[in-house]
């Protein structure tokens, strides 16, 4: 007879998962407070590892303990450089991507992918990965609707990458209700969930180191 710790793994090995590894990346905008029930959804539904990179800013708005913490997984961080040959390498984490998520993206964020800018551990990893990329940028209106910002999501939607739209929500500076939040946790993952079956060929990644 089984214990309760093992049943449980059994149940979370039975279950079945889109995917292996979903390398989530986290810039530094309000909704990174909500990336823990996110990662909790991908982990219950989709992939077996998530595996979370944060820019400093990030850190501001959910610490890497917390972000360990929910994903079960060591954190990358963009605070101090990896140790050579580790598994924070940008270029392992990359190849290790099932599917790379960047939630929320920052304008920032958003303005450095489109540019090739590898200034963090997110984008360089961003910029090294090959598998499905997916970003949910999360903003002030204004911010979104810059020409620029508009002009760098066309650049990214142009080189392949997934673009989450943002979401009506509470903008937290005004309490405003207002266009610029990152969508649930469950729209994200149904976002996954057609990105993923779009490119079948991305399910059985990692890629050979
Ligand atoms: C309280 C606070 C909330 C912020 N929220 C957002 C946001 O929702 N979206 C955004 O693009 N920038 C936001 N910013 C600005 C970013 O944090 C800033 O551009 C930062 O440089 C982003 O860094 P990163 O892209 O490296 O994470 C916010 C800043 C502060 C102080």
């Amino acid at each position: 007879m089984s214990t309760g710790k093992q049943a449980q793994e059994e149940a979370s090995a039975a279950r079945e998962m889109v995917c292996e590894t979903v390398v989530l990346g986290v810039s530094g905008a309000v909704g990174a407070t909500e990336v823990p029930q996110l990662i909790v959804l991908l982990r219950r539904e989709f992939c077996r590892r998530v595996q979370v990179v944060m820019t400093r800013t990030a850190e501001l708005f959910l610490t890497p303990y917390a972000a360990e913490v929910f994903s079960g997984q060591p954190v990358g961080t963009s605070s101090e450089l990896p140790k050579p040959n580790s598994w924070q390498g940008h270029i392992r984490l990359a190849k290790e991507a099932s599917v790379l998520l960047v939630a929320p993206a920052t304008a920032n964020m958003v303005a450095r992918l489109a540019t090739g800018l590898a200034e963090d551990l997110v984008s360089t990893v961003t910029l090294a990965a090959t598998c499905p990329k997916v970003i949910a940028p999360a903003m002030n209106i204004r911010m979104f609707e810059n020409a620029t910002t508009q002009r760098n999501l066309r650049e990214l939607r142009e080189h392949g990458f997934y673009i989450i739209e943002p979401v009506v929500g509470i903008e937290v500076a005004t309490m405003e209700v207002s266009f610029g939040s990152m969508p649930q946790p469950r729209e994200i993952a149904n976002f996954l969930f057609n990105v993923m079956a779009a490119n079948p060929g991305a399910k059985d990644q990692p890629e050979q180191t």
